[in-house]
């Protein structure tokens, strides 16, 4: 019998899990060879198991092959219990090709609704927010990811001419928008401040434009009244304007707890989040699909100019690989792993930069690895 099938009475306790890895472009396959170091630490730690598979989605593969994520991939896929995802762009490959068909494929074809991004300043890293620590940038944002104006419709008239016309609509249907919603509130209740003991409230604050977008917004705004007062009563709700969002995720940072948003004003936000919270070698993402298959990335994309040099952070795919083992039920383990992150960010690394860490790629995956370990 092998370490991870242990049997206690008659009942199999150790959990196996099949994660499809895609380490993909640029610093990817550096950043996800950490990840999987950490990840192989905590399957130890915790008695559960990981079979890894590689897939070469990317612009290696599409130079040579023509290929981005094609039908037969994301059925192979979805065989899978998870995704880790690398990085996908290529700087000989045009914007918009790696992109539109292998990241946005995978989230559209495997529906995972949510992107979930934590917004979380770790001990000792530098935030660009004057006088906030730790205790003041810890919030999630939710943002919805199958919408908006993601769908791709839209269209031109009188293409290359003084009268061209070009349209791309912002698409929401009340399904998905209470898919979002659903997930969001049942997130602030069980995540929000309250439930993790540092603050009197679980609180869901809408992000979105109902000065303007008087369609899209107003049916967000609605949903989401409906849904708190009827299924919510005991999550606070707020609302802000995505301007008023950006202003206050600056000035205040610490008013907010879980933010809901569409697909487009969440992209927008969390890069602005990612940076107060030490930038891209930190900011993790996940892609899920509470009902099927989600995928995890480090949001940084594919820092090509780094590439190979073992000197990019894998903190953020390391948290990305936590995220994951969380919403796989390892929460655990997912926790170790960010007690270590934690750690290091707080004691070791002399930065999150790229090549100012102190350390190398490889190193910093030592170290997280070697703390999840003990
Ligand atoms: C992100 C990225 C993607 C997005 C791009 C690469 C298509 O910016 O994951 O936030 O817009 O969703
Ligand atoms: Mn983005």
């Amino acid at each position: 019998m092998n370490d991870s099938f242990r049997i206690q009475g008659d009942k199999k306790v150790s959990k196996s899990y099949n994660i499809a890895v895609m380490p993909g472009d640029g610093t990817g396959p550096e950043v996800i060879t950490e990840a999987v170091k950490v990840l192989k630490a905590a399957a130890e730690k915790f008695d559960f198991k990981v079979n890894l598979t590689d897939f070469d989605f990317g612009g290696e593969r599409y130079k040579r092959t023509g290929e981005t994520l094609p039908d037969s991939g994301v059925e192979e896929l979805r065989q899978f219990d998870s995704i880790l995802l690398g990085a996908i762009g290529h700087p000989d490959v045009a914007p918009g090709i790696l992109e539109k068909g292998i990241l946005l494929k995978a989230r559209f074809e495997l529906d995972q609704y949510i992107n979930l991004r934590p917004v979380k300043l770790f001990p000792g890293v530098e935030t660009p927010l004057k006088n906030k620590g730790p205790e003041d940038i810890d919030y999630v944002v939710v943002r919805e990811n199958t919408g908006d104006a993601y769908t791709g419709a839209g269209g031109f008239t009188l293409k290359g001419t003084p009268n061209e016309v070009a349209v791309q609509s912002a698409v929401y249907n009340r399904f998905q928008v209470d898919r979002c919603l659903k997930y969001a509130f049942e997130y602030a209740r069980k995540f929000g401040k309250k439930a993790r003991g540092v603050g009197e409230e679980n609180t869901l604050a809408l992000c979105g434009k109902t000065n303007v977008l008087t369609f899209i917004y107003d049916l967000w705004e609605r949903a989401f009244n409906e849904m708190g007062k009827k299924e919510y009563p005991d999550i606070r709700r707020e609302y802000y304007h995505v301007d008023a969002t950006c202003m206050w995720m600056v000035k205040n940072p610490e008013w907010f707890d879980v933010i809901v948003t569409g697909n487009m004003f969440g992209d927008i936000i969390t890069d602005l989040g990612a940076i107060t919270q030490g930038g891209m070698g930190i900011a993790a993402g996940g892609n899920i699909n509470p009902e099927g298959v989600s995928m995890f990335e480090p949001i940084g994309g594919s820092a090509p100019k780094y590439t190979g040099q073992n000197v990019i952070n894998p903190l953020a795919a390391i948290c990305a690989a936590g995220m994951m083992l969380q919403t796989l039920g390892e929460e655990k383990a997912a926790e170790k792993i960010e007690e270590a992150v934690k750690f290091i960010t707080a004691n070791k690394l002399k930065s999150l930069a790229a090549g100012k860490m102190g350390y190398s790629t490889t190193e910093v995956g030592d170290l997280v690895a070697e703390i999840v370990a003990q």
